[in-house]
């Protein structure tokens, strides 16, 4: 019988962190300042826990889980299966084995609540009374909200405007933990005023979130932590659990990943999903291939420049260098909320830019088609932003069966869908509506 779900057994949780700092090719780029009086370099320190600070440079591989964490991350259902989607193999005819990280499986419905849960552990330790983020599709907003709470903080978010409309029951999710939602652009900041009265009826993004989370921070004088749910060296390290857990695993049942595929925002769930297996790839070089997935819409990767830029459309937080689309770049009304953002991770950046990561785009159209595809194969809903890694490992999966090769394809599930239907009705409902896979 094929081993369809992989358990990681409780007493074999990671208990550390993998930070890959000190094992990258070549220093990570540090962040600067802007031209000028303004320093956003000075503005974080006051404004982002010293702890977490620390941790984007530290220099050890490996990070103690504090005690508090890991019993949340067994509350919250860690370690996550890892399972094998054999009706979608037999549906491709593929001679391919594709597995799958079941992230969605956490409560709020996505990897988010690894990161947010330190990041608020570290914000009560040093004393901050709440945690104010942004939030694209409304994952990292509800992950601020629900870990806030369970360490007794306040939480505010600024949630891009169109997923603001688009994802009411995100908007009341937050509420109901006792989160404050606006929408971004809001009249709540100068720096979202300014983008309304420049552009009447802004869509916002993560990027216009970020803006307005700094400045609402900056002005609470360090009594809020601004948080952060992407790109950032701290957020990927805490979410290498997944790709630690998905080792064993694969460990477990004598597998090893061919193929290790994710899909890209900020860069944090394929961080996390990736990188504890960097030093095996770097030791045998060919070994395993990094996949990312991306958006046609928001074509970072695929598309972007690797310089240095703000991560927030006003210029308030420090340059760093990563792949952009520029800091102007206002991401079109799709319906994937999570991987609308103009920048991404400097690690991911250096990756790429050192030809250690491919990357895929994919149209909109296409990945809920995906995604449908997936769900009617192993009855479960993806996430959107998902469904870019599903189009992915589909892909994969057929290039194999052209070339008659097996392999082993890994990819993160990084969410479920529940909360995305109107993005499936809208998209796959209408006429856009194209049976990508009827050939398969
Ligand atoms: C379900 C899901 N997957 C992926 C992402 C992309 O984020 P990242 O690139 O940081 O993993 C998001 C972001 O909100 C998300 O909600």
């Amino acid at each position: 019988m094929k081993q369809l779900k992989i358990h990681l057994p409780v007493k074999d949780i990671p208990r550390q962190w993998y930070n890959v700092l000190p094992s990258l090719p070549k220093p990570l780029p540090e962040a600067k300042d802007p031209k000028g009086d303004f320093s956003p370099i000075e503005l974080m320190k006051k404004i982002r826990p010293r702890s977490l600070q620390e941790q984007d440079a530290a220099p050890n591989k490996w990070i103690t889980i504090p005690e508090d964490v890991l019993d949340k991350y067994l509350k919250i259902g860690r370690p996550t299966l890892l399972q094998r989607a054999v009706n979608l193999e037999k549906y491709l005819k593929t001679p391919a084995k594709i597995f799958f990280k079941r992230e969605d499986l956490l409560p709020t419905g996505s990897f988010k609540l690894n990161t947010s849960i330190a990041q608020a552990f570290y914000a009560k330790e040093e004393k901050f009374e709440g945690l104010i983020s942004e939030t694209g599709a409304g994952q990292w907003g509800t992950a601020v909200c629900v870990s806030a709470k369970l360490y007794d903080l306040q939480a505010q978010i600024f949630m891009a405007r169109i997923s603001y409309e688009q994802k009411l029951y995100r908007r009341y999710y937050m509420k109901l933990y006792g989160g404050d939602v606006y929408p971004s652009p809001s009249t709540k900041t100068a720096a979202g005023r300014k983008m309304l009265d420049d552009r009447p009826g802004h869509p916002g993004s993560i990027g216009t979130g970020i803006s307005e989370a700094v400045e609402t921070a900056a002005n609470y004088n360090g009594k809020f932590a601004y948080v952060s749910g992407s790109n950032l060296p701290h957020v990927l390290l805490h979410q290498t659990v997944i790709g630690l857990e998905t080792m064993k695993q694969m460990k477990l049942i004598s597998e090893k990943p061919d193929i290790l595929i994710a899909c890209v925002g900020g860069g944090s769930n394929l961080g996390g999903f990736f990188l504890p297996f960097f030093e095996e790839k770097m030791k045998k070089p060919g070994s395993i291939t990094f996949l990312a997935a991306e958006s046609t819409a928001v074509p970072r990767l695929t598309k972007g420049t690797y310089r240095y830029d703000a991560g927030d459309s006003s210029g308030l937080t420090p340059l760093t260098k990563s792949y952009t689309l520029g800091q102007d770049f206002i991401p079109p009304e799709i319906h994937i909320g999570g991987l609308r953002q103009h920048s991404g991770s400097p690690i991911i950046g250096l990756l790429r830019h050192e030809g250690l990561l491919d990357a895929v785009a994919f149209d909109q159209t296409d990945i809920f088609e995906a995604g449908r595809l997936f769900s009617i194969c192993e009855g479960i809903l993806p996430a959107p932003e998902s469904c870019h890694a599903i189009s992915a490992a589909i892909k994969v999966a057929l290039e194999a069966k052209e070339e008659g090769k097996e392999r082993t394809i890994v990819f993160c599930l990084s969410g479920s869908g529940f909360f995305d239907l109107e993005g499936y009705r809208q998209i796959l409902l209408s006429d856009k509506k194209k049976d990508v896979y009827a050939h398969a």
